[in-house]
């Protein structure tokens, strides 16, 4: 692809060949620096999987500068978290685990510790900055493509380096990646979030939507088939809106079916879909689907209309019913999961019993499901928030005792059917196997380890709860 494309009104450049020389850099002076006899990586990776796909985009920049990896921070010469900012409880546990770190860096003074990722928003970059002196280098999510020049920099200058990048208009291709797993992986399709919903942070520090170009998602999908992934799900903070910032406004759900007419033996999921943009082209596609899992990941966060006005979300509960009821209609045995806010500010227990009453409607195999908590600089968290965190934790219970029903109706409704489970690791327990459904229910079963990595034919036997307990056909 030639450098600097116009992609509507984002451009598409590929990352430069200086980042490669810087990550040459780095490791000729890594080979004076590392403690054993290889450069040693520990790369810590919180909240969602656009994190975890960035984080192996940094493995990917770290493998060729020479590095190794851990999964302890003991032998690391060079420790990263990539942190979320999504809840406050998120953040509370980088703070912990990064003020961890003070006595390991006074015993072994030349490593290096870096922050990155979503906590890089000002006031908080700030305090990180000033209360951890042993950190050398915090960078945002938008300076991911220079990471190599940056540790280069920390390394070489004996500095720390802090960079806070605002520069999203740009699509950055070339990054290496080295995937942490061998049969499921990630594949971002685009970055960024415009919806701008009351309560959330992610547009703040993610900055603006934009896509890939079409034809780099898909040689990326086809290289991830033929290398053998089974499981492959395109992220973006709101697929449903993919290709709006590119020339020829390709739909998501043309990306979809593009992707899907790939041969091979594989499913094909993504997230997250926002209800506003959930066309009926995109369910006929899923319907239509060779590869596609028969699972719809829409959140909803609340059943209230009152609420859902409050959180900025751009559709009503009629609307999200309407979309569910003819995905039922046209999916056959469609699974369908969602994330709940409970507590949001000026929510009462009348708008709670709306979202009960939402979940029983629709039947949920699972929800992902959250307690209100304010993010400073977005509007929720200057509204009134009169109602006390016990009341929210006694709806919260109440939420999940519900779900907990639903779930395990849902589960039982499966017993005696024949599910293709693509088998995923050992449980820990004596010779059992653990897998999902195409509508990534999770399947216990009994079997050889060899088979991780493959699709079985598994009978469900029995339910539990919201697990499935199974035997190979
Ligand atoms: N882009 C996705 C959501 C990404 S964040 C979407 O719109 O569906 C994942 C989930 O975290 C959200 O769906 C929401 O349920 C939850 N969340 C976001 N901000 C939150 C906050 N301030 N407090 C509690 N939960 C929050
Ligand atoms: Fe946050 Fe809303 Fe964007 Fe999702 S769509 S990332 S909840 S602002
Ligand atoms: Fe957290 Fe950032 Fe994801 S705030 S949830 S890691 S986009």
């Amino acid at each position: 692809m030639p450098e600097n494309t116009i992609l509507g009104n984002v451009t598409s450049d590929v990352i430069s060949d200086q980042q490669f020389e810087y990550m040459r850099l780095i490791s000729q002076i890594m080979q004076d620096r590392k403690r054993g006899d290889k450069p040693v990586a520990y790369i810590r990776t919180y909240g969602c999987q656009q994190n975890v796909a960035d984080s192996e985009r940094i493995k990917g920049m770290l493998e060729i500068a020479g590095f190794e990896f851990s999964e302890t921070v003991d032998d690391a010469d060079f420790i990263l978290f990539n942190t979320c900012a999504i809840r406050e409880h998120a953040e509370d546990r980088v703070f912990g685990n990064v003020g961890a770190l003070k006595s390991l860096k006074r015993k072994h003074p030349q490593i290096v510790i870096a922050l990155c990722g979503c906590m890089e928003q000002e006031h908080i970059a700030n305090k990180m900055y000033k209360s951890f002196p042993f950190v050398s280098l915090v960078f945002g999510t938008h300076s991911l493509h220079r990471f190599p020049q940056l540790l280069y920099h920390t390394l070489a200058d004996g500095k720390r380096v802090y960079e806070r990048d605002n520069d999203d208009k740009k699509v950055y291709e070339g990054i290496p990646v080295k995937r942490d797993g061998t049969f499921k992986g990630w594949l971002s399709i685009m970055y960024g979030c415009n919806n701008f919903c009351t309560y959330c942070i992610v547009p703040y520090v993610r900055g603006r939507e934009r896509s890939r170009e079409k034809s780099l998602i898909l040689d990326e999908a086809r290289q991830m088939i033929s290398a053998g992934y089974k499981d492959i799900t395109l992220l973006g903070q709101n697929v449903n809106s993919y290709g709006k910032t590119l020339a020829d406004k390709p739909t998501f759900a043309q990306l979809l079916h593009e992707i899907d007419s790939i041969d091979g033996d594989y499913w094909l999921r993504f997230m997250t879909s926002h209800p506003k943009d959930c066309s009926k082209e995109l369910i006929d596609t899923i319907a239509n689907g060779t590869h596609i899992s028969k699972h719809l990941h829409l959140p909803f966060q609340s059943g209230s209309d009152r609420i859902l006005k409050a959180m900025n979300r751009h559709y009503d509960r009629k609307k999200y019913l309407d979309i569910v009821n003819y995905a039922k209609e046209k999916i056959d045995g469609v699974s369908l999961t969602s994330d709940i806010i409970v507590g949001f500010p000026g929510e009462t227990y009348e708008d709670f019993k709306e979202t009960l009453s939402l979940i029983r409607e629709v039947e949920f195999t699972s929800l992902f499901t959250f307690i209100y908590s304010p993010r400073v600089g977005t509007p929720a968290a200057k509204m009134d928030d009169p109602i006390s965190a016990e009341e929210k934790s006694k709806w919260f219970r109440e939420l999940l005792d519900v779900q907990e029903e639903i779930a395990a109706k849902r589960c039982a409704s499966m017993v005696n059917n024949t599910e293709k489970v693509l088998i995923e690791s050992e449980t820990g327990k004596n010779g059992e196997l653990s897998g999902r459904t195409s509508g990534n229910i999770i399947v216990e079963l009994k079997g050889d380890k060899s088979l991780i990595g493959t699709f079985q034919n598994v009978k469900i036997t029995q339910a539990r709860n919201w697990i499935l307990k199974g035997e190979l056909v």
